[in-house]
């Protein structure tokens, strides 16, 4: 059976976590799709279009353009449509904490009632466990260094788009 996997999520913006999860669970399965996801309960600063491209920069740079990831953007409707329309089996989430779990646990199930779809889990490298996006972005505003939590490409955009950082 041929497994192609989506990871979604926000991506606001796109962290070494979220990299690290990208690089693993790609050589997990035949086929990976980076889905930027519009999520209903946050604000983001870019279209999820804008927030795709630059993803592909970053993959191009960590040289891992190569393999068989793709990257997709969804600015409204159903994950677990789209993950269907796709034609994708399975859906990959990275996960940090129990926190996490508590929050990503609940749509896993709501996913697998929506379309049948599965979610995997895989747990997040130590040294990026502490990495979010919301602090990446906080940092940013204040106009502190945010090389050691996102790759090069992000963090150039994140300092030549200071209006997107709040
Ligand atoms: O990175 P995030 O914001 O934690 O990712 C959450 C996301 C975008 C994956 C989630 O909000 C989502 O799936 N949004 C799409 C709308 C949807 O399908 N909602 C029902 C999911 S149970």
């Amino acid at each position: 059976m041929t497994i192609h996997a989506v990871y979604p999520g926000s991506f606001d913006p796109f962290t070494l976590g979220h990299l690290d999860v990208v690089a693993r669970a790609s050589k997990l399965v035949d086929k990976l799709t980076i889905l930027v996801v519009h999520n209903p309960h946050k604000t983001t600063s870019t279209d999820a279009g804008a927030r795709a491209q630059l993803i592909k920069q970053v993959l191009f740079d960590a040289g891992i353009e190569d393999r068989q990831i793709f990257i997709e953007h969804l600015s409204e409707g159903l994950l677990a449509e789209r993950c269907e329309e796709l034609g994708a089996n399975l859906i990959i989430k990275g996960v940090r904490n129990s926190a996490d779990l508590d929050y990503e646990t609940p749509m896993a199930t709501v996913n697998r009632d929506l379309t049948g779809i599965e979610t995997m889990f895989l747990a997040a490298s130590p040294e990026y466990s502490h990495i979010s996006s919301t602090l990446v972005r906080q940092v940013a505003a204040l106009k502190g260094n945010v090389k050691l939590y996102v790759p090069n490409a992000v963090a150039e955009w994140l300092a030549s788009n200071p209006e997107v950082n709040r």
